[in-house]
């Protein structure tokens, strides 16, 4: 059994519940510890420990009690919500992520992973095909606090050698957890009022289109880069990784071909604002070469497994 013991900040987000399942069948269940400031959906035999990011001392005293040597830092605010409140999507997005970084050094640990986003990407940006290397200008302050989050990273890398490992996420879809504050999330909610037989009101314009990626893809792409060989990695700041791009349209389009009466009506909001700044496609050529990345899922893959086990949950949820 591994003797790796892994702290998961924001461990009852989307994907940090997620994960946390998936790393407890690698590492163990008692050498995986979820960590998050709400508890709600934390299953009672899993090893848990409330945490306020920005309370400092108790993240130390946590990391030394359990003698913690990785950390997976899923705590943020989103985008969407983050624009509601600035100042402290700052707070708790970067300065929370310093003092992961402080403790990273003072404690040695091994590794570390820093989720980031799309949403680093702004206006500057080419829209299609992005590489690696490209402009950031980040409209919301969720981007910014995550692509300065990015220089730390490289910085703490390049200065004591912290071996920090990132993904730029795409909109993340998954039926085990739901999303909350996020720009993509309408593809989640698509999937959900679908197979309750709802009309779908998307908040979205119809031919909005973003980079997306399935939870399966998602995870096993989070878990394959923090295997990878250190000498491979060439990238400090944080990988791009695409699997597919679609609009409301297309995704209602798919959801059609196993669902045929599904109906959507499109109401954009000021979430649309953020997703126009946003890029439509990805070029992940360097996690492709450096780590293996290939991804599984296509979009109607991806229909066909939301849509069998949502209608599973609710089946066993009514
Ligand atoms: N899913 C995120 C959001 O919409 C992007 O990383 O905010």
């Amino acid at each position: 059994m591994s003797k790796d013991k892994i702290l998961i900040t924001g461990a009852n987000g989307q994907l940090g519940r997620v994960l946390a399942s998936e790393l407890r069948i690698l590492h163990g269940k008692d050498n995986v510890l979820s960590t998050d400031i709400s508890s709600v959906d934390i299953l009672d035999n899993e090893p848990y420990e409330f945490l306020d990011i920005m309370n400092v001392t108790r993240l130390h005293e946590i990391v030394e009690k359990h003698e913690i040597t990785q950390v997976y830092h899923m705590a943020a605010i989103l985008s969407a919500s983050g624009e509601f409140n600035p100042m402290k999507t700052w707070k708790v997005n970067l300065d929370g992520y310093l003092t992961i970084l402080e403790l990273a050094e003072k404690f040695q640990l091994d590794k570390l992973f820093f989720p980031s986003t799309i949403a680093v990407f702004g206006t500057t940006t080419p829209r299609e095909n992005t590489s690696q290397h490209v402009p950031l200008m980040p409209s919301t302050v969720y981007g910014i606090s995550k692509s300065s989050g990015e220089l730390w990273s490289n910085y703490y890398y390049d200065r004591y050698g912290t071996d920090i490992r990132s993904i730029r996420y795409p909109g993340i879809i998954g039926y085990q957890s739901l999303p909350s504050g996020g720009t993509t999330d309408y593809a989640v909610e698509i999937y959900h009022a679908a197979v309750k037989s709802e009309e779908y009101v998307c908040f979205l314009a119809e031919e909005t289109r973003l980079p997306m990626m399935y939870m399966p893809d998602a995870i096993r792409a989070t878990i394959q880069l923090m295997q990878a060989d250190k000498n491979n990695l060439n990238i400090r700041t944080s990988y791009n990784l695409s699997a597919m791009s679609f609009t409301p349209s297309e995704i209602a389009e798919s959801i059609r071909k196993i669902i045929p009466d599904f109906k959507i009506s499109y109401e954009p909001d000021h979430r649309q604002d953020i997703a126009a700044s946003w890029i439509e496609s990805i070029d992940d050529g360097m996690a492709r070469r450096d780590w293996n990345w290939k991804e599984e899922y296509d979009l109607d893959a991806m229909s066909v497994d939301m849509i069998k086990n949502l209608r599973m949950q609710y089946s066993v949820g009514s």
